[in-house]
């Protein structure tokens, strides 16, 4: 049985992560989502509201967690085999690239990336939140209960 972990800070879930998601569940044994929980990253939604958007999201076909500390630690605890990410631009490659050889050199965990659908490639996190905190619509960009949330946190 293979397990994968699905890591991220999901300050808020987008389409995006949800498209990486499904095909992780669709690829994988065992699918774990990990929510960072970076007390020193000011967030939208707290740690908690994080994990229960991604459980509200995925019901029983994933689990969801959250995590302090170092990723690999936190992937051994949960038995993950490998660590599963989504690539959007050069940018994300640059960056994904480090991070996914540090693993390696930490505990030999490996990364699977997984090229986001060119629809979502202008997603991100940030922008969701920059637009709907400006008033703009996020529509189509992130899941309607996400929607709903944070039109009622920014209202
Ligand atoms: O959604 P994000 O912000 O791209 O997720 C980044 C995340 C949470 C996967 C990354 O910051 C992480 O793994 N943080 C845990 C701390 C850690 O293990 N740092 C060393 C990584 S090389």
């Amino acid at each position: 049985m293979t397990t994968a972990l699905c890591p991220g800070s999901f300050d808020p879930p987008t389409n995006g992560h949800v498209d990486v998601i499904e095909r992780a569940i669709q690829t994988f044994d065992r699918v774990v989502v990990a929510v960072v929980d970076n007390p020193s990253k000011e967030s939208l939604f707290t740690t908690g509201e994080r994990v229960a958007m991604l459980e509200e999201l995925f019901g029983d076909e994933v689990e969801v967690g959250s995590f302090t500390g170092l990723l690999v630690d936190y992937a051994g605890e949960v038995g993950a085999d490998v660590v599963v990410k989504g690539l959007r631009t050069v940018d994300d490659y640059e960056y994904e690239v480090q991070m996914s050889q540090m693993n390696r050199h930490l505990t030999g965990m490996e990364t699977v990336f997984m090229a986001t659908r060119s629809e979502w490639s202008f997603i991100s996190s940030s922008l969701v939140r920059e637009v709907a905190k400006l008033g703009g619509s996020i529509g189509g960009l992130v899941p309607g209960a996400v929607e709903k949330a944070l039109q009622e946190r920014l209202a």
